[in-house]
């Protein structure tokens, strides 16, 4: 079972990385986990004559071929994304408006964070996802607080938040045992 989790930010300073790291480490046991960073696929904005899905002809360009090939690969997903004016952030959205049917058919989970906790960012993914045919699951992580300040310098989630019964690692345990599930439920 191989499970992508995708870095939904590309600015520089960034934050996202951090958070999509932690969320990576802790798949590591129970799936083939890969990062995916937008930083590696640096594609043009969707500019193609006709849609994804109804060009049978598609021709890309060689990044964004790379990142078809490169989603194509997995049984399952993990976008993480930050919220940018109430919404996900533009390169995600475009890295989802690229794809025909590489995802089709396969369970995503969704991870946000920004200073109001990103709810937003996931409701505007959970309206783009099914455009592409794929299965966003229920559950999510509202990643709430600030992640500059959550993690200290290895990226571990500070003791106070990974004991906290109601916190973001009890959180993201819940999400991941649905997504591995939901993976292996719908696995081709
Ligand atoms: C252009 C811009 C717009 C933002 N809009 C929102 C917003 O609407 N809601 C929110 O909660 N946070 C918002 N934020 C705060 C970001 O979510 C926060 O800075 C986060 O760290 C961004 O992720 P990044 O560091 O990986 O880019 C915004 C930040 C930027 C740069």
């Amino acid at each position: 079972m191989k499970i992508a989790v995708v870095i939904g930010s590309t600015r520089e300073g960034r934050q996202t990385d951090r958070l999509a790291k932690w969320i990576a480490k802790n798949i590591e046991h129970k799936a083939d986990v890969e990062l995916l960073d937008l930083r590696d696929y640096p594609m043009p904005f969707l500019n193609e004559a006709i849609s994804p899905r109804y060009n049978p002809e598609r021709k890309t360009d060689a990044e964004t071929k790379k990142w078809l090939e490169k989603v194509a690969e997995f049984d399952g997903y993990f976008f993480v994304t930050p919220e940018y004016n109430r919404s996900t952030s533009a390169v995600l959205k475009n890295a989802i408006d690229v794809l025909a049917y590489e995802i089709e058919d396969k369970p995503v989970a969704l991870a946000a964070h920004g200073v109001s906790g990103g709810a937003q960012a996931i409701a505007s993914l959970r309206m783009a996802l099914p455009g592409v045919g794929a299965i966003t699951i229920p559950q999510a992580l509202f990643f709430s607080e600030m992640v500059a300040k959550a993690f200290d310098d290895n990226d571990e989630l500070k003791p106070e938040l990974r004991d906290n019964p109601y916190g973001p690692q009890a959180q993201l345990n819940a999400v991941i045992e649905k997504l591995v599930w939901y993976t292996q439920k719908l696995q081709k």
